[in-house]
């Protein structure tokens, strides 16, 4: 049981030995409220640094066989993880970290069942051989939670896996809907074998300053996070449009945040216009929620309905890309439901805390024939399973109203820290448990990651300099004063 997995007994010894041994005030968090949930979580637990020995070891180890150069400021070295839940990482060393950056992580809560082991020992290749339970299974998991409008589902693996098929789909069933019909020319079938028009056309996907849609080559095209996923490697002439720049806190620009997005809306209507006037028509638009990887960076309900009509109005397809955002860690399924649409999207995309990856779209974004959209094992029905466990569980504890609590509880605590700590905190943001805040300098910020890091918390940054907070369902308000606890230490030693 997810609840089950925290323990009250070493939750409160955790509280009062914080509240004890911790330097600086405590004042964010006066009183935790007290759960009456019974925990089996020991909070974090750090005996060692970071690297400690045992890790150095392996990592020596693990750089014989593979690269194993750090990838993030957070963790200084490769760091060798004995066992993951959704809240902890146990390290090598034995010690444990309490991670507020699950984007992929989440504890499996089943139990084995005899009929379910062969789905989890044999692993079909989908497209061929789907076991017979698949549809039952689909239906129990990811059709139970099917953005509107959507009855249809394919799985994949993973995130980019996931976009880059939503990509080709939409650039089917926009030739499709060019040609009247479904039937390729002969000059489509021979062109296409040589990379040239019409066979494979000069169409183009637009994406958003900021955003973040995988690394395989037709998501990195959409990719405009970071220069290191891309440096290098050849790209598409796409299109890219503005993402809203807002400014906080929200109630004291309204004004100057409408401009912004219909300054937005305006350019991405007119990159169109242009994309189509040289050759190079848009056949979709993607986008995510909030953008997450680029810095967390959000727009209104309106900016999206009227890109979404944007897309409409030009014959373009319209994919949320909700591989971050979407499971439940915004207080809904889908970030995209806090829009209010009936019609919100003809793709959906997800990954991450989904277990599996995948698009959810329109029947019109259907395939039309075998094996224009296919990979080997075109996702794997053991997640599916897990995923079915999982929504189980989020439903049974109402975990998605437990987010909108904590979500609040986490929103305050950091406006009250910004307030606090005015000349490192900025522009505190977020939509459930989804939360972010701004450091004032890269430097500050990845000092600030590591310094909870020694203090047993994994925090992400995303940005220029962001720190992105992404805890896993099951944390509760209760544990959200804990957190905050720790983080005013850290901020306190950077004052
Ligand atoms: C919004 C978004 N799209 C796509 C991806 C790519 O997913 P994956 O890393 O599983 O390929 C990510 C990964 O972080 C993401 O955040």
């Amino acid at each position: 049981m997810a609840s089950s997995l925290i323990s009250r007994r070493f939750a409160l010894s955790l509280q009062t030995n914080l509240w004890l041994s911790a330097p600086g005030c405590r004042y964010v968090s006066k009183a935790a409220p007290k759960t009456q949930l019974e925990y089996d979580y020991d909070g974090p637990s750090m005996k060692t640094s970071v690297p400690g020995p045992r890790s150095q070891a392996l990592t020596k180890q693990l750089g014989e066989i593979q690269n194993n150069l750090p990838f993030k400021p957070e963790m200084d070295s490769v760091t060798l993880v004995r066992s993951t839940s959704s809240v902890t990482m146990r390290r090598a060393e034995g010690t444990t970290w309490w991670t507020w950056t699950t984007t992929a992580c989440w504890m499996s809560t089943l139990r084995s069942r005899p009929s379910q082991l062969s789905t989890l020992v044999n692993r079909p290749a989908l497209g061929i051989l789907p076991p017979e339970n698949f549809p039952d299974k689909l239906t129990e998991s990811l059709l139970s939670v099917s953005p509107s409008g959507m009855t249809r589902v394919q799985t994949m693996a993973c995130g980019s896996c996931s976009n880059e098929n939503a990509y080709k789909a939409m650039f089917i069933w926009y030739r499709n809907k060019e040609r009247g019909h479904n039937m390729p020319s002969d000059e489509d079938v021979s062109t296409c074998m040589i990379n040239k028009a019409p066979g494979c056309p000069d169409l183009s996907i637009l994406s958003f300053n900021g955003g973040f849609h995988g690394r395989t080559m037709g998501c990195l095209a959409t990719t405009h996070s970071k220069a290191i996923h891309k440096l290098d490697v050849p790209s598409f002439d796409w299109p890219m449009a503005p993402f809203p720049r807002l400014q906080y806190p929200l109630e004291e620009f309204t004004r100057e945040n409408a401009q912004e997005e219909a300054r937005c809306l305006e350019e991405t209507e007119d990159v169109i216009v242009k994309w189509r006037q040289k050759g190079n028509p848009v056949a979709g638009i993607v986008i995510e929620p909030i953008q997450a990887e680029g810095g967390d960076n959000h727009a209104s309900p309106d900016f999206f309905k009227g890109l979404r009509n944007i897309a409409r109005k030009h014959g373009c397809a319209f994919h949320v890309d909700e591989v971050q955002t979407g499971g439940g860690a915004t207080g809904k399924y889908w970030a995209h439901e806090h829009w209010g649409m009936d019609d919100p999207a003809d793709i959906v995309s997800f990954s991450k805390k989904l277990l599996t990856g995948g698009y959810y779209h329109k029947d019109e974004l259907q395939a039309d024939k075998p094996y224009r959209i296919f990979n080997t094992w075109m996702g794997d029905p053991s997640k599916n399973l897990l995923l079915a466990e999982v929504l189980n569980v989020i439903r049974r504890e109402n975990l998605l109203e437990e987010v909108t609590r904590s979500g609040k509880a986490l929103l305050n605590g950091l406006y009250d820290l910004q307030a606090q700590y005015p000349g490192i905190l900025s522009r505190a943001r977020g939509q459930g448990t989804f939360c972010a805040i701004d450091i004032c300098d890269d430097a500050t910020r990845n000092s600030i990651l590591l310094k909870a890091r020694d203090k047993g918390v994994l925090l992400g940054g995303c940005g220029d300099r962001s720190i992105r907070f992404r805890p896993a369902l099951i944390f509760k308000e209760y544990h959200v004063h804990i957190f905050l606890n720790i983080f005013n230490d850290v901020l306190a030693e950077h004052k």
